[in-house]
C-alpha cells in the first residue's frame, strides 16, 4: 500500500509518556546571554541585536493615570514586610520589558513577597498609598500585559513557587501560583498524573501567569481550557483582602462561580497566590504523527476524519503553514523536519491506555486520508525521543519568528472554514513590507496565529495589518483574543470582540474589585 513506502513508521517503544519530551526550550529575558546551547533558546536583553525599546509611555503617549509617586518610606515599609533581599531597586530592565521586547516600562521597584501574607500586606499598603502594581509571572505574554507601562511597581511571584501536594487518588494538585509550569508537570508526573495544560513557554511561564491569562496551548482538544481544570483558586485583592475560593471538587454549586472571575483576567482584579488543579492521569501511550497536506482544504478533511476516526484519543491537533515551518528550520539548525515541500504539516498527536489498540487506530487513519490524497506523507512515531524532536518543531515556530525581526502576532479564534484564507488576505495586504505572513496554530480548537515579520515597526506596516486583522475576525464573528489576553497591546481592540454593554459590566467589575484602579492599569480596559 502507497502509505507503507511513504510513512516512516515507528513502533512504540516503551510506556514512558510525552511529557518526558520536554527540554528547557526558552528561558526570560532576565536569564543571560543570547544563543542556541543544545535545544536550548536564550533570549536575552543583552543581545546587541535586539536592543531595548524606547519606553512606551513616551512612544506611545500614555498619560500616566493619578496615582501617587513611590518614596523611600514606602520601600523601608516594603522591606520590613518582605525583608531587604526581596525589595529589588536596580537591574530591573528584565522586569521592565516584555518578552517581545516591544514595550518597556520604567518601574523603580520590584516587591518579591513570600507568602500570601506578605502579598496581602503589600497591597494593603499600595491601596492605601495609590500605588499602582503589575502582577509578573514569568514574563512570557505576548500582549504586553506583564511589565508595567509607567513607573507601576511590578510584584514578582517567582518566589511563591511550590507544589504543595500532588494527590494521586483524586488527581488534584495544590499549587502556588509562582510555580513553573514545567516543574509543575515534572512533579505530577512523579506520581502518575499529568497536568493538562502544555505550552512552548512551559521552562518559564508561572501556572498563575497561565491562569491569569486563561492559556490554551496544545491540550484545549483534550482537556478543554483552564475553566474546568482549575478547581480553586485564591487570590489577594487590592485592598489586601485574601479571597479563598479554593475546592477540591469538580461539582460545587453554591452560587456565583467566581473562580473563574480569575481565570483570564490579566491580573486587573486581583493577583492569584494559590490554585488546584485536576490533573488527569497520563497516557501510557502516546503517538505523534507530523504528516504534509497539499491545500487546507485536505487540512480540514484530515481534521474532520481525525475527529471521526480516532476519537477520545485524539490529544492535539496543530497546523504550521511551510512559512512558519521554514522560520524556524532558517533560525534553529539543530531541528530537523521529517518531510518537506508541503504547503501545510499537521501535527496528530494520540494518547490513549493502549498502546496496541492506538497504533491502529492511528494507521488506519493515515491509510485512509492517503488513499483519499487528502495526506501526501509523513512520520509517524511512539518514540519518546522522537515525538520529543517533533513537538521541538512546533514549539520553536514563534521563537523563530520573533528572533528572525519585529513580528506582529496574533492568535485569533476563526470559523474552521475561514481559518486560514487571513493569512493569503493578509500577505497580500502587506505586499513587500512584510518578509513572512504565515500561519500556524491550534487547528483542533478553531484558533489560529497570524503572524507578521518585518524589518521594524514602522507605521506604514501597522496601519496595513491593524485594525484589518481585527475587523476581519470581527465580521466572521471570531475572537481578537483566543489564547494571549488582551494586555496593552489589544487594549484598543476589545470592542471588536466584546459588546458594549459586555464592556461596562467589566468596568463595573472592575471598579468593584479594585476601586482605585492600582491594579494593572493600562492593560484591557484601559
Ligand atoms: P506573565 O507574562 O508574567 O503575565 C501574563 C499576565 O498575567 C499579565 O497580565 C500579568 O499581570 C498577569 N499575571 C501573572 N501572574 C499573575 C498572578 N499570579 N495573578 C494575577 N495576575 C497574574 N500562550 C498560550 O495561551 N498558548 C500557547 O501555546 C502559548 N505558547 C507560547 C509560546 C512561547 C514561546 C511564548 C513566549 C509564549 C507563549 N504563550 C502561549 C504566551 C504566554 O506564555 C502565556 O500567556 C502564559 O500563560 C503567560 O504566563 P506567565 O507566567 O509568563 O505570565
Ligand atoms: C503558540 O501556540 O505557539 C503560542 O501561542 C505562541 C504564538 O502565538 O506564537
Ligand atoms: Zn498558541
Amino acid at each position: 500500500m502507497r502509505f507503507q513506502g511513504l510513512l516512516q513508521l515507528r513502533r512504540l517503544a516503551t510506556a514512558a509518556t510525552l511529557r518526558q519530551r520536554h527540554s528547557s526550550h526558552i528561558r526570560t529575558l532576565t536569564d543571560t546571554g543570547t544563543h542556541t546551547h543544545g535545544h536550548t533558546v536564550v533570549r536575552t536583553l543583552a543581545s546587541s541585536a535586539s536592543p531595548l525599546p524606547e519606553l512606551t509611555q513616551i512612544t506611545d503617549h500614555v498619560q500616566r493615570g493619578n496615582y501617587a509617586t513611590l518614596n523611600d518610606k514606602d520601600v523601608s515599609h516594603f522591606e520590613q514586610l518582605l525583608g531587604k533581599n526581596h525589595v529589588l531597586t536596580e537591574d530591573l530592565d528584565g522586569y521592565n520589558v516584555c518578552f517581545l521586547k516591544r514595550i518597556r516600562g520604567n518601574s523603580k521597584l520590584v516587591l518579591k513577597p513570600g507568602s500570601t501574607e506578605e502579598l496581602a500586606a503589600v497591597l494593603k499598603h499600595c491601596n492605601e498609598r495609590k500605588l499602582a502594581v503589575v502582577p509578573q509571572g514569568g514574563n512570557t505574554g505576548l500582549v504586553g500585559g506583564s511589565v508595567p507601562i509607567c513607573d507601576e511597581i511590578v510584584i514578582s511571584l517567582q518566589r511563591m513557587n511550590k507544589v504543595l501536594s500532588v494527590d494521586e487518588v483524586t488527581g488534584i494538585a495544590i499549587v502556588e501560583a509562582g510555580c513553573i509550569l514545567e516543574n509543575f508537570s515534572l512533579r505530577a508526573q512523579e506520581v502518575g498524573l499529568t497536568v493538562p495544560l502544555d505550552l512552548g513557554a512551559k521552562a518559564s511561564c508561572h501556572i498563575g501567569g497561565n491562569v491569569s491569562t486563561n492559556a490554551g496551548g496544545l491540550r484545549v482538544v483534550r482537556y478543554g481550557n483552564l475553566h474546568g481544570s482549575v478547581l480553586g483558586v485564591e487570590a489577594v485583592l487590592a485592598n489586601g483582602q485574601v479571597l479563598d475560593l479554593m475546592s477540591n471538587f469538580k461539582k460545587d454549586n453554591t452560587g456565583y462561580h467566581m473562580k473563574n472571575l480569575f481565570i483570564g483576567s490579566e491580573g486587573t482584579l486581583g493577583i492569584i497566590t494559590k490554585l488546584s488543579m485536576l490533573c488527569p492521569h497520563e497516557s501510557k501511550a502516546v503517538n505523534l504523527a507530523f504528516i504534509g497536506l497539499n491545500s487546507f482544504d485536505d487540512v480540514l478533511k484530515t481534521f474532520v476524519s481525525a475527529k471521526r476516526n480516532l476519537g477520545e484519543i485524539l490529544s492535539s491537533c496543530e497546523l504550521i503553514d511551510e512559512r512558519a515551518l521554514n522560520v524556524a528550520l532558517e533560525q534553529f539548525k539543530f531541528l530537523n523536519a521529517p518531510i518537506s515541500g508541503y504547503p501545510f504539516y499537521m501535527l496528530i498527536e494520540t494518547s490513549g491506555s493502549n498502546g496496541a489498540h492506538d497504533e491502529e487506530k492511528l494507521n488506519q487513519f493515515i491509510s485512509l486520508g492517503m488513499e483519499r490524497d487528502e495526506i501526501r506523507d509523513g512520520t509517524v512515531t511512539g518514540e519518546p525521543g522522537k515525538v520529543q524532536e517533533i513537538w521541538k518543531i512546533r514549539e520553536m515556530v514563534p521563537l523563530g519568528l520573533i528572533e528572525k525581526s519585529f513580528c506582529f502576532k496574533y492568535d485569533i479564534s476563526l470559523p474552521l472554514r475561514d481559518f486560514y484564507s487571513i493569512v493569503d488576505v493578509m500577505r497580500d495586504r502587506c505586499g513587500d513590507l512584510a518578509n513572512v505572513v504565515c500561519g500556524y496554530g491550534h487547528l483542533g480548537d478553531s484558533n489560529l496565529h497570524l503572524n507578521v515579520n518585518c524589518d521594524q515597526l514602522t507605521d506604514e506596516i501597522h496601519k496595513r495589518v491593524e485594525p484589518f486583522v481585527y475587523e476581519y475576525t470581527s465580521k466572521l464573528k471570531g475572537s481578537i483574543s483566543a489564547e494571549h489576553g488582551i494586555g496593552f497591546l489589544k487594549k484598543d481592540y476589545l470592542h471588536y470582540s466584546k459588546n458594549p454593554v459586555a464592556i461596562d459590566w467589566m468596568r463595573d467589575m472592575k471598579k468593584m474589585f479594585d476601586p482605585n484602579g492600582i491594579l494593572n492599569p493600562y492593560k484591557m480596559l484601559a
